[in-house]
């Protein structure tokens, strides 16, 4: 049995909600949750994305997933993505809170729509999804939840403020909801990615004058040297939702080249 869920990830059978999956990384997640056995239901708002992903995980595994649109700002469509893997599946053990978007423009130039968009996008969709699966994950018995936040969350970056306040929230969110809830075997934690290879970063790089300045300028605040894979950070969500993480909670865990862990000697200051 433990063997059996170490080769697997332990992800066999875990009925699973991932928000984001029309691109970038809750597309990488929600293929790797396939590939390891998990029921995957997931949700983004880009329709068209979303049926494509279903589509290249079918074709790459043979596995059907579950997409829904979803527009992660409302709680009446939130709850109806959770409530669509409970009745498909009977309970739900996994939920990946992956959606966000970022907002590069300093505090005197950002709108108050613009602050709500954002925080509403980031933050007030990680509520919302903890909201409607914590019951369900009570009732199962315990389960887990996984946050995206990002490098961001842990440390003030002078360019995108509003997100990295949206960030932070993720984390202060995730502790206490790992606190409140673990009693009930509810585990929750937060990933911190640094840069990685999206259309969310793709989008920052047509923004570029330089595009290999660009490059080497993102690269060059990791320890490491290098952007990182949609996949490396489906690996650690996979890792955080099996049960080999069975006594991890609360844990904002960087996976970033090393980004956060300091200044890099000689490093550049984003705009
Ligand atoms: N790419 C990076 O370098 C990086 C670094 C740190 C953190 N992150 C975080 O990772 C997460 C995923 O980012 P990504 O790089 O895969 O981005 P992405 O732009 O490739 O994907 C984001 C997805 O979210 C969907 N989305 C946006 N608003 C939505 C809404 N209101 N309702 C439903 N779906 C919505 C989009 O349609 C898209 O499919 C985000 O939370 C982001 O902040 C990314």
């Amino acid at each position: 049995m433990v063997m059996a869920a170490h080769r697997t990830g332990g992800l066999v059978g875990k009925v699973s909600v991932i928000t984001g999956v029309a691109s970038g990384i809750g597309r990488a997640t929600a293929l790797a949750f396939a590939r390891a056995g998990a029921l995957v239901v997931g949700g983004d708002q880009d329709e068209v994305g979303g049926r494509e992903t279903a589509r290249l995980i079918s074709d790459a595994t043979g596995v059907t997933i579950v997409f829904l649109p979803t527009d992660v700002t409302s709680g009446h469509e939130v709850a109806r993505l959770i409530q669509t893997a409970v009745d498909a599946h009977g309970h739900l053990d996994a939920l990946f809170n992956n959606v966000g978007v970022n907002l590069v423009r300093m505090v005197p130039d950002v709108t108050e729509e613009e602050w709500d968009a954002t925080i509403d996008t980031n933050l007030k969709s990680v509520f919302l999804g903890c909201k409607f699966a914590i019951p369900h994950l009570a009732r199962a018995g315990g389960g887990a939840i996984v946050n995206n936040a990002s490098n961001a969350g842990i440390i003030g970056r002078p360019g995108d403020p509003v997100y990295c306040a949206s960030k932070h929230g993720i984390i202060g969110l995730t502790r206490s909801l790992a606190l409140g809830h673990g009693p009930q075997g509810i585990r929750v934690n937060a990933i911190c990615p640094g840069p990685i290879e999206t259309p969310m970063i793709k989008a920052m790089r047509a923004n570029a004058s330089d595009t290999a300045a660009f490059d080497r300028n993102v690269a060059g605040q990791t320890a490491l040297k290098r952007i990182g894979t949609a996949d490396e950070v489906a690996d650690l969500v996979a890792f955080l939702c099996s049960d080999s993480a069975r006594n991890i909670t609360g844990a904002a865990i960087p996976i970033d080249g090393g980004k956060a862990a300091g200044m890099i000697p000689g490093m550049i200051v984003p705009s």
